[in-house]
């Protein structure tokens, strides 16, 4: 009960909309899959640098570039800084960096705490509008809508990102790019991967990662995500931001969810089908818990400023 309180404390605007997941399970058929456990190694394999990446893009904008971000920079190794978009206020940081040990670009989204994010969610100007088909013109007619305040986010960077991942594949001869990000980082980086998966030459592989990721579109979105682009995300026990904005306002998740189970680090599952009960979106709303949103989620991985050299 304390969770639900703090947590509704946190973003007494909303309490006028339908908020989180209140009626979650009765609106619409969720996947009932049985989920299996995923080993750390596994886990670390293919999370592990996402995660890495992801942590960095809450640093500041000069230790990104300089790359001189003490141990979110460090525990990367030898990495070159690229381009950074955004400014940290209005517009969320973005990065682009060349991974030499696999020959790839990572691609990086500044998130925000678990506040403002449940803030932004449960904000009923933001509702579902149609995805922007003059970008996406292959998408047209499919009755795709995506959460509006993540694509007016996405739209004041996505030109610049593109031209930049553009540039960096061919001056570094890279032929895989990985999209990442945590929170609303997280909700961008499925846009902004779906926008470099349809714009570079087939062979390049782009992978999209999320931590702490919220809905962000409704089942046609989801159903895309899941046919033309291939997110994997990763929840944390009972954060309450993958359950918001919830499914009887028309939102759904895509699917590729691995779910913490615990708070040991160890102990992940995998989650198959889009919203699957038996992870986040079975998570009651009397079990919510914020802390959970920033971590760690695993190898002592947590988002925000605080591992930053200037965090607070
Ligand atoms: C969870 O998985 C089990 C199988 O392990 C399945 O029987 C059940 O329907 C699933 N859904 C829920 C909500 O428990
Ligand atoms: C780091 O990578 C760059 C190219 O990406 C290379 O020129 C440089 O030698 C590497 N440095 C170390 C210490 O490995
Ligand atoms: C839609 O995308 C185009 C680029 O393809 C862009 O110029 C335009 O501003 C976008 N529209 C909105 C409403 O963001």
């Amino acid at each position: 009960m304390l969770a639900l309180i703090s947590l509704l404390t946190l973003v007494p605007s909303t309490l006028s909309a339908p908020i989180f997941g209140l009626s979650s399970g009765s609106d619409d058929a969720a996947a009932t899959g049985a989920t299996t456990s995923i080993a750390l190694a596994d886990v670390q394999s293919s999370l592990l640098r996402p995660a890495q990446f992801a942590r960095v893009a809450y640093c500041s904008s000069k230790s990104i570039t300089d790359w001189t971000c003490g141990e979110p920079c460090t525990s990367l190794g030898n990495v070159t800084f690229l381009q950074s978009g955004g400014d940290q206020g209005l517009i969320p940081l973005y990065y682009i960096a060349h991974d030499p040990s696999d020959n790839s670009l990572a691609v990086a989204h500044e998130g925000t705490d678990s506040k403002n994010i449940l803030s932004i969610l449960n904000d009923v100007k933001f509702g579902l509008v149609d995805l922007n088909v003059t970008r996406f013109p292959d998408t047209a007619g499919k009755g795709i809508q995506v959460h509006s305040g993540f694509q007016q986010t996405f739209e004041r960077t996505a030109d610049g990102l593109l031209a930049g991942v553009m540039k960096g594949l061919a001056s570094t001869g890279a032929k895989k790019v990985t999209v990442t990000g945590h929170s609303l980082g997280a909700a961008l980086a499925t846009m902004t991967g779906a926008l470099i998966k349809k714009s570079v030459d087939p062979s390049v592989e782009v992978t999209v990662t999320g931590f702490g990721l919220p809905r962000g579109g409704n089942q046609a979105w989801a159903d895309f995500l899941d046919s033309d682009v291939g997110v994997q995300y990763m929840t944390n026990q009972n954060d309450p931001v993958p359950i918001v904005p919830p499914r009887s306002l028309g939102f759904h998740h895509s699917s590729g969810e691995v779910h913490i189970v615990d708070d040991t680090q160890q102990d992940f599952v995998d989650c198959p089908g889009q919203d699957n009960e038996n992870c986040s979106t079975g998570n009651s709303l009397l079990k919510v818990d914020v802390t959970n949103h920033k971590g760690p989620y695993f190898n002592d991985i947590s988002f925000g400023r605080s591992a930053c050299p200037d965090g607070q």
